[in-house]
């Protein structure tokens, strides 16, 4: 297998992790090249693994981490590091965000762990290594630069379907504040075009591109098959009605008592082509990159035309909540409208009526 090598000044590091069974680590410099941990990974040929490296695998600098670091910083610090790992791992019953989460989700439900089981340290898109180092960054979204406090705070109102924080609260603090720390030892690296880790914002843009071109031409039997894949590779762990199984996370619907279950029609997760790369980055669960494009496209399909709340910018707007910082005050969507933003009709790619 070919690694794609990356010059930067005398140094050449390419990370690679096989999540399935083991961390494969191949360290290349212009000098050296040595293998630690798995060694079949060098030899490895299948285009399996090809896919795998092409979808999982950020090119990074030898100072990107792969786990956080050993020690939380002393005193206050540390303790704003934990307090912000637990809200990150318990985001639905903290105390300080409870109130703010209109579902069942964690951040962690989609920053997943990694083998140091800290939310946010799993290498998919998604990863927290290296946020901290983009912010403040413009964002599209919002057509202002935002801090890393308004990224987090904006999550509540989308992926949680809730309400965005306080700015500058002890929550909202926390949360970047731990962030932050994972990106300890990285080089600043703001980004004209995304609010993104460096490690998340090329792959993300050209992984959502690919998914835009197949999912566009979309018809009933991407959808059925979409729903046979989820059947067969999904359902175990999200339930054959999305809801969830355990602790695994619900996809879509709504509780017994008539509360939404997952992420609003807002959130990054719930527009095809993105949902689609980024459960072709991380899921099935440890084992990213094995879906295919088609695969992946046509299993998101299925996943975000079954019902999801509609998100409306004003409702996740708090009175109290200090000064929000968007150039953008009017936002809606809908299931319908997310397919139509890539020219589908829900209905036809259904074949019911059954979504408002
Ligand atoms: C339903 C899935 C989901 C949940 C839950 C979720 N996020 Fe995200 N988050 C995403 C996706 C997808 C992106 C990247 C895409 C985008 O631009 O929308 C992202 C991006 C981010 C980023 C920018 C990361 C980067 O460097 O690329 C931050 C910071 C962030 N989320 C924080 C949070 C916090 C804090 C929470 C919990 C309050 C949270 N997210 C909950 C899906 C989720
Ligand atoms: C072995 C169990 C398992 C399987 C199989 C699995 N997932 Fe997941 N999935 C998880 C877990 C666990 C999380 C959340 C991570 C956490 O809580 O640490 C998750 C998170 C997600 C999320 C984001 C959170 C949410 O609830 O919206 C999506 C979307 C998702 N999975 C889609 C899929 C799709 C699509 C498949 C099939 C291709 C799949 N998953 C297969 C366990 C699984």
């Amino acid at each position: 297998m070919d690694f794609p090598h990356l010059f930067y000044g005398n140094l050449l590091l390419n990370f690679y992790i096989m999540k399935q069974l083991s961390f494969a680590i191949v360290i290349c410099s212009s000098l050296v090249l040595f293998a630690c941990g798995s060694s079949t990974t060098k030899d490895a040929k299948s285009t399996k693994s090809d896919l795998k490296e092409q979808v999982t695998t950020p090119v990074v600098k030898s100072t990107t981490p792969t786990t956080a670091p050993k020690e939380y910083p002393k005193g206050k610090l540390g303790e704003m590091v934990k307090l912000g790992e637990d809200i990150l791992n318990n985001t639905n019953t903290h105390p300080l965000t409870k109130d703010l989460v209109g579902n069942s989700l964690q951040c962690k439900s989609c920053h997943l762990k990694g083998s140091d089981a800290k939310p946010g340290t799993a290498a998919g898109i998604g990863t927290f290594f290296g946020t901290a180092t983009a912010f403040p960054a413009y964002s599209k979204r919002e057509k202002t630069v935002q801090s890393l406090q308004d990224r987090v705070n904006n999550c509540f109102m989308r992926s949680m379907n809730g309400k965005r924080p306080i700015i500058d609260s002890k929550a909202s603090m926390a949360m970047a504040t731990y962030i932050t720390w994972l990106s300890t030892g990285m080089p600043i690296q703001q980004d004209a075009k995304r609010p993104c880790s460096p490690l998340n914002s090329e792959r993300w843009a050209k992984n959502i591109k690919k998914m835009t071109k197949i999912q566009k031409k979309a018809t009933h039997a991407n959808y059925v098959k979409g729903k046979e894949l989820y059947a067969s590779k999904c359902s175990s762990c999200h339930g054959v009605d999305g809801a969830g199984v355990a602790t695994f996370p619900p996809l879509w619907g709504k509780s017994k008592e008539g509360k939404w279950l997952s992420y609003n029609t807002g959130a990054g997760m719930s527009k095809l082509n993105k949902g689609a790369a980024w459960a072709q980055s991380n899921m099935p669960l440890n084992q990213g990159g094995t879906l295919s494009d088609q695969d992946a496209a046509d299993i998101m399909l299925f996943v975000n035309a079954q019902p999801h709340a509609d998100f409306n910018l004003q409702n996740g707007l708090q009175k109290d909540m200090g000064y929000y910082n968007s150039d953008v005050l009017k936002e809606k969507h809908s299931v319908r409208s997310n397919f139509k933003q890539l020219g589908l009709d829900v209905d036809v790619i259904r074949g019911d009526k059954a979504i408002n």
